[in-house]
């Protein structure tokens, strides 16, 4: 599903922050993908990763909104954010709310491995996310005086995609 969203931005110097390296596959894949050369890379991991080219590093705990908002803030305005870290239901919600307001009007937030929710015995995401889809269906009634800032939820699979 991703080409879906991020085909017309190939060629788009992008700002893409990532959280969940591992291996780093991603991160090659996404180097690769987008194409254009002002790209910024950004990952976030509690571990260290080594360094490859286009990527710009940082160890954090995604559950600590501090040093993620931090991390957002400098790298602001965010086009793609991938929360593909620890899929603990309360810091895949602690990052997105650390990151969201760095994420640019038309931007995209993808939460993988939604489907933890109904696996772990921790808490699940998806309340939050309904009260996300509750914001976006109401965001023109006369009631949500607030409006909203986001203008999508998707649900697929395994995976999420908030667009803003
Ligand atoms: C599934 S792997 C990421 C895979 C990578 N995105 C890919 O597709 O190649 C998950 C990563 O999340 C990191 N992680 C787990 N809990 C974390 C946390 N609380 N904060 C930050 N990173 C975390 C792990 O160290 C691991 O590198």
């Amino acid at each position: 599903m991703y080409p879906k969203y991020l085909e017309e931005l190939r060629h788009e110097p992008v700002t893409l922050l990532e959280i969940g390296i591992g291996e780093q596959g991603s991160c090659k894949m996404w180097s690769e993908y987008f194409d254009a050369e002002g790209c910024r890379f950004i990952g976030i991991d509690r571990l260290s990763s080594k360094e490859i080219p286009r990527w710009k590093f940082h160890v954090a705990d995604q559950s600590n909104p501090k040093d993620i908002g931090a991390i957002g803030r400098q790298h602001s305005p965010l086009d793609i954010v991938i929360d593909d870290g620890s899929h603990h239901a309360e810091h895949q919600r602690t990052s997105f709310e650390a990151l969201w307001p760095y994420v640019t009007p038309g931007g995209l937030y993808f939460i993988e491995d939604i489907q933890c929710s109904y696996i772990n015995s921790n808490a699940s995401l998806m309340p939050y996310l309904f009260n996300i889809v509750e914001d976006v269906v109401t965001s023109r009634l006369k009631f949500n005086r607030k409006g909203s800032d986001k203008s999508f939820v998707h649900f697929y699979p395994h995976i999420v995609v908030i667009g803003k």
